[in-house]
């Protein structure tokens, strides 16, 4: 199993992913949803691409960097490391996000995507503790973070906030 960084190379395999992963799934955000490839070629991927190192992007937004897990030549889900934290992403979504490819789910993909992915973000993310954020009702998310060490250190009304150490 690999984590690798968005690329050119895996178009076809990223675009499936994408054009297929709802629109919003336990908060889990993505406004590509339905895109077509040609969208996908000539827009999509070089903005996701570009988000790790922003150009003429507004202050409050953050590096980002997209990687995708592949099992024995698939691509099974997708992992975002926002770089830093602002006010907003510390009250909010916090570092990582992921998702899994929905006949994917329940094979362990997601807890061992979120292992490689954290230590991504240790060599990435200047912060003591990597921060995340999950519904409360997202039992099998929660599981993924604690199982990666995260441990629940505060809610609001419908979600946990859960931090994993930074081991840099
Ligand atoms: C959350 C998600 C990433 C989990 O990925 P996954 O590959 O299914 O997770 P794993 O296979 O590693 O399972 C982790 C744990 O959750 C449990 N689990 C999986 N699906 C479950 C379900 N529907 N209900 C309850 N527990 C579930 C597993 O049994 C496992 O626990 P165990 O080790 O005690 O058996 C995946 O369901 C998903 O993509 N959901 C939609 C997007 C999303 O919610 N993203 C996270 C936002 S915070």
């Amino acid at each position: 199993m690999e984590l690798r960084k968005i690329n050119t190379e895996d178009a076809k395999a990223q675009w499936e992913y994408t054009t297929t992963l709802p629109t919003d799934e336990n908060g889990l955000t993505n406004p590509y949803n339905g895109v077509s490839y040609d969208e996908y070629i000539e827009k999509v991927m070089p903005t996701l691409i570009s988000y790790e190192h922003p150009v003429n992007m507004p202050d409050w937004f953050v590096p980002e960097t997209y990687y995708y897990l592949w099992d024995e030549g698939r691509l099974v889900g997708e992992f975002r490391i926002r770089h830093h934290l602002t006010d907003a992403l510390r009250n909010g979504a916090g570092h990582i996000g992921y998702s899994i490819k929905r006949a994917e789910r329940g094979k362990g993909y997601g807890t061992e995507g979120l292992r490689l992915t954290v230590r991504e973000a240790n060599k990435i993310v200047p912060e003591e503790e990597i921060y995340l954020r999950v519904n409360k009702d997202n039992i099998a998310s929660l599981k993924v973070m604690q199982k990666n060490g995260g441990k629940i250190v505060g809610d609001d009304e419908g979600h946990f906030f859960v931090r994993i150490p930074n081991h840099k």
